[in-house]
């Protein structure tokens, strides 16, 4: 993030409470979310909130490798920022009562660096590769024997007098997580047992959240409050835990350190984070559609362009809330903004300086995108 402080005029002052707002908004993770969320992340199955699908499977098979005390399958996690990869792996490696080791995909650079990191497991542990979508193709390759075979075939010399030579490895666990299930290939996605999709949560997920967290920082909240820090948080865990503490100062300073549905209102509002959890970048994401691109449909990389963003971004950050609320539509000619964020935002149909025909076709191009 790019904060300029020269020159403030109003411009900036306005980029400036962006550039705020999205850093609260961001689903992924800042050093302030590290420095203090090691006491947040729940350590047991039965402290993580929410994910009954995915924690219904879990157990299960989880409970039955350690009947027949073999080491769990391989585990795939995949699904927005913030929705609790990372915790969840520490607590399978938790529940498994093994050692995790972690790492991500950008970190390993040489097919030695991974080879070193699985020698050095022991019977039943868990690694984790975070990021898994960014592996290098020739180091992916050091994996699959690893996690077919728990073998490590590695090339000793070069030319015709090279030779392989296969180590066996223990049995391991490997968990992957990735935001970009897409991007994996396929012979590696083949590779795990376990594949798990996290989905955003619900309020009433989030505001039990919110009342944990709140819990275990010893903040005063009332469930008003809980429910309107939830239903601002874009249904991400991490953003919650954030704007929990950032309502928390507001509180001990503009009031009397409790959190109540006003102090949490007056807060989010004063961040510029509105009622349903959108920000400015969210705002100007749809305004931008329905301004200039009439609503829709416009490609994701022309979006891009227009309001600056990255594709990706995009894509993993700003997109998944605002289709789990319906204000967006995918459709194979592009994006769509429907009926229901035009309402939110307050512009309509006739707002794009079209004439009424041209808007009757246009709500009926919509309409048939949003169905289809
Ligand atoms: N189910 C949950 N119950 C309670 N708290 C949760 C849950 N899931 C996540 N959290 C909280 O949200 C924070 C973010 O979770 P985590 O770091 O595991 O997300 P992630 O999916 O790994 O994100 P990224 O894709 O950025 O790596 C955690 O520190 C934890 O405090
Ligand atoms: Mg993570």
């Amino acid at each position: 993030m790019i904060k300029r402080y020269d020159t403030p005029t109003q411009n900036d002052q306005d980029e400036n409470y962006a550039a705020i707002a999205e850093r609260l908004m961001q689903a992924s993770e800042s050093s302030e979310d590290r420095d203090s969320d090691v006491s947040l992340r729940p350590q047991h199955l039965d402290e993580y909130i929410g994910q009954e699908k995915a924690k219904e499977n879990l157990k299960i098979y989880i409970g039955a490798a350690k009947l027949r005390g073999e080491s769990l399958d391989h585990v795939l996690l995949y699904g927005p920022p913030g929705l609790g990869k990372t915790t969840l792996s520490a607590i399978i490696a938790n529940e498994m009562g093994v050692n995790l080791r972690v790492t991500s995909g950008p970190a390993i650079e040489k097919q030695g660096d991974l080879a070193a990191l699985l020698s050095a497991l022991n019977e039943g542990d868990v690694l984790f590769i975070d990021e898994i979508h960014r592996l290098s193709k020739n180091i992916e390759e050091i994996l699959y024997p690893a996690m077919e075979d728990y073998s490590l075939d590695i090339i000793i010399g070069k030319g015709p007098s090279a030779q392989s030579i296969r180590i066996p490895l223990p049995h391991f666990t490997l968990i992957g997580a990735t935001t970009r299930a897409g991007q994996i290939s396929t012979p590696l996605r083949d590779r795990f047992g376990i594949v798990l999709k996290l989905e955003l949560y619900t309020f009433e997920e989030l505001a039990t959240i919110v009342g944990r967290s709140a819990g275990i920082l010893g903040i005063d909240i009332t469930d008003d409050g809980k429910n309107e820090i939830a239903r601002r948080s874009r249904g991400t865990p991490r953003i919650a835990n954030r704007l929990l503490k950032r309502v928390r100062d507001f509180a001990q300073v503009k009031g009397q350190g409790v959190i109540d549905k006003e102090i949490a209102d007056a807060a989010l509002n004063m961040l510029e984070i509105d009622e349903l959890g959108l920000d400015n970048v969210d705002r100007r994401m749809l305004e931008t559609i329905i301004k200039i691109y009439g609503g829709g449909p416009v490609g994701l990389e022309t979006l891009a362009a227009t309001i600056g963003e990255e594709s990706i971004t995009i894509e993993d950050v700003y997109e998944p809330y605002l289709l789990q609320i319906g204000f967006l539509s995918r459709t194979p000619r592009g994006r769509c903004v429907t009926q229901l964020a035009r309402e939110h935002l307050g512009l309509s149909y006739r707002t794009n300086g079209k004439d009424d025909v041209d808007d009757q076709l246009r709500l009926d191009v919509d309409n048939a995108m949003v169905e289809g």
